[in-house]
């Protein structure tokens, strides 16, 4: 059932916040699965509803599936099912993922998705894909797919766009392809993918995979997911945003193409500390430590656009209360998100009262300005829900975000978390 969420300002947020697990990291190491049949064992698994579709769909295509407390996954048997419906709700990963998984294998399936992810563009990935040889037949370029097995031979492919679930559709494939694969990107992308493949970029940033020198197995795939930076992003912004807080939060993955945000707040003047880094199943992690700070305006440009495409959002509310122009650019991908997060940024930060301009591929912002309350309208989009909820923390009056259980999609403890730290803030609308 739908129900709205009431926030309110709160009082210095202060404490220490364990956050889940990494949606990225968690759909990668869980999908991987499929080309292993030992064990494979996932703690601090991200639970959103994206990575248990993910999850779901591998249970569908005959593996064994357990869950364990409520962030453990064990992972293990066989691609059994050669013909199957998938259903992968929300989640363009495990769409996109899997049909590079499955390009290669022997069967015929069919991929599903809700309707804001059917709406989605899916020829980015069949394109190279079936250039790989492929048999993928898309509807009008959007999900329902149906993908039958084939013999797939290595590319070379120069992509035009900066997407990861690109990237990583046609690595996964490349596993099962005759010959080499080499991708190049026109910027840099998140690349767990590579890191958990142990493969690097060439000087000229070609990414190669040679399926006969690349190794997976069960040990390399177990891990420890560490904390995701993107769900962080909220706390980070709340910290900076509402005076005298100060958070702490341990294990947080700071991998550098995805704390490109944390980097650049800080250049602008945010008390983010790091502390000691550690290198835990191929990726970096330490203690992430956040005090409110006044900051110089955002400047989003094409050299950091695709790496700190998920923090958007909130650092659009960020933006409201900065002294000072803050420009978001290059982000004609956030017309393709779960919603048209360009819209939807620049009609609810309007209706807060922010000073926004909304631009073709991005938008601007003009602070400070104080917030008020209002009705927010998610479409459903979870990080949307999110920064708007951080929004309403330094807002003067009511903020009412609808459809407020779409958060599960990829923070179901965000609601828990809001009340733990800012527990006369939030209520829920009867
Ligand atoms: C993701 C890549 C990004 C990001 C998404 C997760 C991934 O999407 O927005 O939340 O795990 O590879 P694109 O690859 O579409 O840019």
């Amino acid at each position: 059932m739908s129900r709205a969420i009431v926030t309110t300002a709160t009082a210095p947020l202060r404490g220490r916040l364990a956050l889940p697990g990494d949606k990225s990291i968690s759909h990668r190491r869980a999908l991987m699965s499929l080309f292993v049949k030992d064990e494979v064992r996932l703690d601090n698994f991200c639970t959103g509803e994206d990575c248990l579709a993910t999850l779901s769909c591998l249970e569908q295509l005959g593996k064994r599936v357990s869950r364990e407390g409520t962030n453990r996954v064990v992972i293990s048997g066989e691609l059994t099912a050669e013909a199957a419906e998938l259903d992968c709700g929300n989640s363009g990963t495990t769409a996109r993922l899997l049909m590079g998984i499955l390009a290669g294998q022997n069967g015929e399936w069919i991929l599903r998705g809700d309707t804001s992810l059917s709406r989605r563009p899916m020829e980015r990935v069949a394109e190279p894909l079936q250039l790989m040889g492929a048999e993928i037949e898309l509807t009008d370029g959007h999900l329902p797919a149906k993908i039958r097995g084939a013999s797939l031979q290595g590319i070379s492919y120069n992509s035009l766009v900066a997407s990861a679930q690109v990237k990583t559709a046609l690595l996964l494939a490349a596993i099962r392809a005759k010959g080499t694969t080499r991708y190049r990107e026109p910027k840099p992308t998140r690349d767990h993918t590579e890191r958990i493949l142990g493969i690097r970029a060439d000087s000229r940033a070609w990414i190669e995979l040679d399926p006969n020198s690349t190794k997976l197995n069960s040990t390399i795939l177990s891990a420890r997911v560490p904390s995701d930076p993107s769900s962080a992003a909220f706390w980070v912004v709340a910290a900076i945003m509402v005076p005298d807080s100060e958070l702490r939060f341990p294990s947080v993955l700071i991998n550098p193409l995805r704390i490109v945000y944390m980097a650049s707040l800080r250049n602008n003047g945010a008390d983010v500390s790091l502390s000691i880094t550690r290198t835990r199943h191929a990726e970096e992690i330490t203690k992430v430590q956040v005090r409110s700070s006044v900051v110089r305006p955002v400047t989003v440009n094409r050299d950091i656009s695709a790496a700190v495409i998920d923090e958007i959002p909130v650092l659009a509310a960020l933006a409201t209360g900065i002294e000072g122009t803050s420009t978001f650019q290059d982000l004609q991908e956030l017309r393709v998100k779960e919603s048209d997060r360009l819209s939807a940024i620049t009609e609810n930060l309007r209706a807060m009262g922010g000073n926004i301009e909304e631009q073709e591929g991005g938008f601007r912002v003009v602070g400070p300005r104080k917030l008020h309350g209002a009705k927010i309208v998610t479409e459903g989009d979870h990080r949307i829900a999110m920064a708007f909820a951080i929004a309403g923390l330094v807002a003067e009056g009511e903020t009412v975000i609808d459809h407020a259980e779409c958060v599960s999609v990829s923070y179901p403890e965000f609601w828990d978390h809001f009340r733990t730290l800012a527990p006369n803030s939030i209520r829920i609308q009867e």
